[in-house]
């Protein structure tokens, strides 16, 4: 028996990195994932790296674009015939030193981080069946931690710790499970960015990013996002779990 033999997972940023290690890591448990990303060829190989018990459907969307989001969980729930766990990873990154920072660097991160995973939990919600679903948003260690560089980032991932917590109350009625999850630095596309330290900028102020456990790995992130959405974690909601190898002790 499968931890999620039989469940339906609506799975954001299913692309790359995160996002595709935690539909790895579902599917190898047995659940039926449906994958949203902008990417169609991330997505492909997400798709031909699931070897089952489970599997995955793709669709390519821009979580920000509203009518997207609306079609998107709409064909969610009719190809994987409801859902079960709504899981928020896709996300995009910027460091930008304070001077630089830019009304569109502001409202890209805002729009993706903070939006996309709003529309999400608003369309999913009303397909979460009472008692048993749960939603997952993936934050960031940036959010509690100062990081140099990256308050703009850091604050839309303080927007979604935010939103989550709220949302747990509103749904506890309900017994509908919200968490956020917060991973330090994790080794994936978006860190490997070349722009992740922009020139210029006084690369020692890092040191902080660096955990005694060293750099993670996305699927050491996937393994916890799947616990979050599991029964397992049926006495947990409106809490943030830091994923970040002791970066914060
Ligand atoms: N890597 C880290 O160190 C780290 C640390 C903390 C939090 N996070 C968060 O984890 C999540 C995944 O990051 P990752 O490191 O796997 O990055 P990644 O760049 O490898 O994956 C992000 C995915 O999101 C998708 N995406 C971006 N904008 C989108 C949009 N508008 N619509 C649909 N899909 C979109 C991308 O195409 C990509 O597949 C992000 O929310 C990120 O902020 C990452």
């Amino acid at each position: 028996m499968n931890r999620y033999d039989g469940v339906k997972v609506l799975l954001t940023g299913a692309a790359s990195g995160i996002g595709r290690a935690t539909a790895i890591r579902l599917a190898s448990e047995g659940a039926a994932v449906y994958g949203v990303d902008l990417s169609e060829a991330g997505l492909a190989e997400t798709a031909a790296a699931i070897t089952g018990p489970g599997t995955i459907a793709t669709r390519v969307a821009d979580v920000a674009d509203e009518p997207a989001v609306i079609a998107a969980v709409r064909d969610a729930a009719e190809t994987l015939g409801g859902i079960d766990v709504l899981v928020n990873v896709a996300g995009v990154h910027r460091t930008t030193p304070l001077a630089s920072l830019t009304v569109d660097d502001l409202m890209r991160l805002f729009r993706v981080n903070v939006v996309g995973t709003a529309l999400f939990c608003r369309e999913a919600a009303g397909h979460l069946p009472d008692g048993t679903g749960a939603i997952v948003n993936v934050a960031s260690l940036s959010a509690v931690q100062g990081n140099p560089y990256m308050s703009a980032y850091s604050a839309s991932k303080g927007a979604v710790i935010s939103f989550s917590l709220s949302l747990a109350a509103e749904l506890s009625p309900r017994r509908i499970r919200v968490l956020s999850i917060s991973p330090g630095s994790v080794d994936t596309p978006l860190t490997r960015a070349p722009d992740m330290f922009p020139d210029g900028v006084d690369a020692s102020y890092f040191g902080r990013l660096y955990a005694p456990f060293g750099v993670g790995a996305a699927d050491q992130i996937a393994a916890v996002i799947a616990y979050a959405g599991s029964s397992d974690a049926a006495y947990q909601t409106g809490v943030d779990l830091r994923v970040d190898g002791g970066s914060h002790m």
